[in-house]
């Protein structure tokens, strides 16, 4: 698996993703797609939408406001308890979600250094002697038993002589190497070792002010989800869509949430862009579609070739399950950082239409023709975020390899999800005949793909370039193509494949043609025919 810094800095170098704000020295948590990374996420979204809207009669699209009326985040119940409570360092000052801190400092860096030292010494008085002088004062400064190593020694050599680490004692180790002054023990600082903070509760939501003047203005909030703008909207696209249940209602758009530990890239930031789909049928027949919809949502990223072994479903425990929840279901991806969350699927029963009706007064309802009667439907909830699956499928599909002595960086992205579908690439770039065939050729193929035309380097090192950034198809337009004077021109040109670095000879009125059965993933059937050479 590639580690997170490559990915960041390939996405820096190559346009996909800018830190925010950078020239002011940046803004933690907010990223910027580049111009390739705004087409891949625009991909992303698009299949989204495309594969669960316009591929299906049971769906319609929906486009809500980012702020809305505060009651709705009463009714939701993000405004009573939509907190995570936190714990913050009184040395370094860093904020971490307490119900993940022990985790946090589990995979520290210190205590990942701590852990080794443990491993190799028999004497753990010893390995802590020497971790605190050595590695420890480096990475943990503020850590108890890096400021005050003889008092902290003392007493573990009285109890624990001969003791040898294992992960079941984790919370007794760091009881004995994080104490206040006093003996206290505390939680270390996953960043620096220092005391963490009694956790507090902390609100996610982001407060805003509509108006100009901040003490007329109305309070309200930047969405922590999409979902709320369509439970509030239930009434009028049943109305005016005469929609029969099962349907559901389809969103893109930005979230906020005040999250305390952003970080790991895009994967967990401020502000985020969820696809969320509320899929709303008759009570009973609600578990059903919750298991089509956990099928349908594992195999669409399947579909776009994330590999088997990098995602997995896990089910909730029923501890973890929102209280109003009957049953939910994490896609799971293989992240640098460890297994992670990409999407939940949860059958919310009828809890959201009741809370909204309840609190503004209007009926959301649905009239049953065979039954005559109304009911309140339940709810399927497929939530994606936009950002984590541009992250996945860039991780995805990263690939180094080597290729005559020389390494050769790929993104294997399915087609359909390449920022740039078409190479262009003139092999001369002072032969008028072949630069004005190439311009003429990219002009075509771009009323169709992205196309770029690319003549600043050798063709070995525009392909290269191409790989990087996941072109799946390279053309070559050379001086067979408009021939010279020891050869008439062919009139064909060179398509090369991104993953096999295989090449076809294509007659040029057939490219168009050939690139479209391409894109759909028939290389194998062209290279073998030799009809397309016209
Ligand atoms: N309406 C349900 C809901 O919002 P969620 O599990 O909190 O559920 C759904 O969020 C998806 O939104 C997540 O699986 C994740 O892909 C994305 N998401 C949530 N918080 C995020 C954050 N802070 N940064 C990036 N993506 C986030």
């Amino acid at each position: 698996m590639v580690d997170m810094d490559k990915i960041v800095s390939l996405c820096k170098r190559r346009g996909f993703i800018f830190q925010s704000s950078e020239i002011y020295g940046g803004l933690g948590s907010a990223w910027d797609y580049g111009p390739l990374g705004v087409e891949l996420k625009n991909n992303v979204k698009r299949l989204w939408w495309r594969d669960n809207v316009y591929l299906r009669d049971d769906m319609v699209g929906l486009d809500s406001a980012i702020t809305m009326h505060p009651k709705v985040w009463e009714a939701s119940g993000h405004l009573a308890s939509f907190a995570d409570p936190f714990t913050g360092c009184t040395a370094c000052g860093r904020h971490y979600r307490a119900d993940h801190l022990a985790e946090a400092i589990w995979s520290s860096k210190w205590f990942e250094s701590l852990k080794r030292r443990l491993a190799n010494e028999d004497n753990a008085a010893l390995a802590l002697q020497k971790w605190a002088a050595g590695d420890g004062k480096k990475l943990a400064p503020n850590l108890a038993l890096v400021q005050r190593p003889e008092v902290i020694l003392s007493l573990w050599k009285d109890k624990r002589s001969g003791y040898r680490f294992v992960q079941s004692e984790f919370g007794e180790l760091l009881d004995g190497i994080a104490s206040a002054p006093d003996g206290t023990p505390h939680n270390p600082c996953p960043n620096c070792g220092g005391q963490m903070s009694e956790p507090q509760p902390a609100s996610l939501m982001l407060e805003t002010f509509l108006g100009p003047v901040q003490e007329t203005a109305t309070k309200t909030y930047l969405r922590p989800e999409t979902a709320q703008g369509i439970f509030v909207n239930f009434d009028n696209v049943l109305q005016a869509s005469r929609k029969k249940l099962p349907f559901g209602i389809a969103q893109i758009g930005k979230s906020f949430r005040n999250e305390i530990t952003p970080g790991n890239f895009t994967f967990r930031t401020r502000e985020f862009e969820q696809m969320e789909i509320e899929f709303f049928c008759m009570p009973g027949t609600d578990e059903e579609w919750h298991q089509r919809w956990v099928d349908e949502r594992f195999a669409w990223y399947e579909k776009y070739g994330i590999q088997k072994e990098n995602i997995r479903l896990r089910e909730h425990e029923k501890d973890e399950l929102a209280f109003y929840a009957k049953r939910c279901v994490d896609v799971e991806y293989l992240f640098p950082m460890g297994w992670s969350e990409l999407e939940g699927i949860a059958n919310r029963t009828d809890y959201d239409l009741k809370q909204h009706s309840h609190f503004s007064g209007r009926a959301l309802e649905y009239f049953d023709e065979d039954s005559k009667q109304k009911l309140i439907p339940y709810v399927i909830e497929p939530s994606a975020g936009a950002d984590r699956s541009t992250l996945s499928f860039l991780v995805d599909a990263y690939r180094e390899e080597e290729v005559r002595g020389e390494k050769r960086v790929v993104l294997n992205f399915h087609p359909e999800l390449a920022p740039v579908k078409i190479a262009v690439l003139p092999l001369l770039k002072k032969n008028e005949r072949i630069v004005e065939t190439a311009r003429k050729l990219t002009a075509e193929l771009r009323k169709r793909w992205y196309t770029v035309y690319d003549d600043t380097a050798s063709i070995g090192r525009l392909y290269r370039r191409q790989d990087e950034v996941g072109t799946p198809f390279c053309v070559t337009v050379d001086v067979q193509t408009v021939g010279d004077e020891k050869a008439p021109a062919d009139e064909k040109v060179t398509i090369r494949d991104r993953n096999t670095m295989q090449q076809v000879r294509v007659a040029l009125s057939s490219v168009e043609i050939v690139i479209a059965k391409l894109m759909d993933g028939h290389w194998d059937e062209i290279y073998r025919d030799s009809d397309w050479a016209g």
